[in-house]
């Protein structure tokens, strides 16, 4: 006689991780930048995110939001973007509904996330950024902030950011904005050596992006200054080589420096190369940033005249065909009608940035 088997158990199924809460960010750019950014966000963060479309009502220039559902420290590693808050929205009539129960305990929760995607002691103090600082309301949030989170209160900018402001949108009610890390994201801490003219790291970062770079590149920046097109080119993926070239030996020195900070020195080279003349084989680079001298702080107008296209035509003998230049400068004029005449360079993007109180532009060339 067959015995039966008994029937098998069902497989467990294993609990499914809860699905991580959707928050709502705000990313401040150096104007003009926004689209590369959002690229820059969509690439690395993939379908973890979702860009509100620009222009948005109730966001200035320069800024964009997007919703997220994932870990802050993806976010810190975010580098065309100058600083990213995490933005919560109260609706409550006045400032001082943040020291009620529910509204007091959120904003823990989101300084406690925040400060859980930093080492321990990366936030000492805090600062409130809000219209009315020195009022009674703002006295005692800053007081029950101090003695609830145990930092104490900063000057002017402290490590943890707080803006607390009324919704650009005309809703009802108001928002925190909390920035994510305890200084700007622009801020590098590889740049140990500043230099006057040094270029916006953020700014140097979109440069780099938009040379398409690939692991077997030879990158060549003419003008390097203080190396930081060398350091963020490295930051976006390896290279086949980096060369930066400056005929100022302050300038090099400075970069040498910020090379050691970043941990790049045996992977960049620095040479005392004048740019006008290359000791490089033509057609031997692939890609190239530049950073020319905009006449203001460095060199002069009536320079540029002569230095430009002098530059223009040694990069196109070195570059070979289809290389991507982007350089950045406010010599406009100048540089549109070199572009006008030039047989070796087909200008393929001109974009306008506001960068410390000017407009310089960064163009991209495609080697002919
Ligand atoms: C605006 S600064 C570059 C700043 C740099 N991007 C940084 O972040 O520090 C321009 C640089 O071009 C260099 N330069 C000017 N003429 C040059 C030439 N003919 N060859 C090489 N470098 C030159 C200057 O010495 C200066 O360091």
């Amino acid at each position: 006689m067959m015995t039966q088997r008994p029937p098998k158990p069902a497989p467990k199924r294993r609990p499914r991780p809860p699905a991580p809460e959707v928050r709502r960010f705000e990313a401040n750019v150096v104007e003009g930048l926004e689209a590369i950014a959002r690229r820059e966000l969509s690439v690395h963060l993939d379908r973890r995110v979702t860009l509100h479309r620009l222009p948005k009502a109730g966001v200035a220039p320069g800024a964009f939001r997007f919703d997220y559902a994932g870990g802050l420290r993806a976010l810190l590693r975010m580098r065309t973007v100058q600083a990213i808050y995490m933005v919560r929205f109260y609706a409550i009539p006045r400032p001082r509904a943040l020291l009620g129960d529910q509204a007091f305990r959120a904003l823990l929760e989101d300084i406690a996330l925040v400060r859980a995607a930093h080492p321990p002691q990366a936030f000492r103090t805090f600062f409130i950024s809000a219209a009315g600082e020195n009022t009674a309301v703002m006295k005692r949030l800053r007081t029950a902030l101090a003695e609830a989170t145990g930092l104490s209160e900063g000057f002017e900018e402290g490590d943890l950011l707080l803006r607390v402001r009324r919704p650009l949108d005309g809703r009802e009610g108001w928002e925190v904005l909390l920035r994510i890390s305890p200084r700007p994201l622009a801020t590098r801490s590889w740049r140990v050596c500043d230099m006057e003219g040094a270029l916006n790291a953020t700014v140097a970062h979109a440069m780099v992006l938009m040379t398409d770079p690939r692991p077997y590149d030879i990158f060549l920046n003419i003008g390097c200054g203080s190396g930081t097109f060398l350091v963020e080119r490295l930051l976006a993926g390896p290279a086949r080589r980096v060369l930066g070239c400056d005929t100022n030996p302050e300038a090099l020195a400075c970069a040498r420096e910020n090379l050691a900070a970043a941990g790049y020195t045996q992977v960049a080279e620095l040479h005392d190369w004048d740019a006008r003349r290359l000791p490089l084989e033509d057609g031997s680079v692939d890609a190239l940033c530049a950073d020319l001298p905009f006449g203001h702080l460095v060199g002069s107008h009536a320079d540029n005249v002569t230095l430009y296209p002098a530059l223009l035509t040694e990069a196109a003998r070195v570059a070979r065909p289809g290389t991507l230049f982007a350089l950045i400068t406010h010599e406009v004029r100048l540089m549109q009608s070199l572009l006008s005449e030039s047989t070796v360079w087909r200008p393929v993007n001109e974009q306008r940035i506001a960068l410390g109180g000017l407009n310089p532009r960064i163009f991209v060339l495609q080697r002919i």
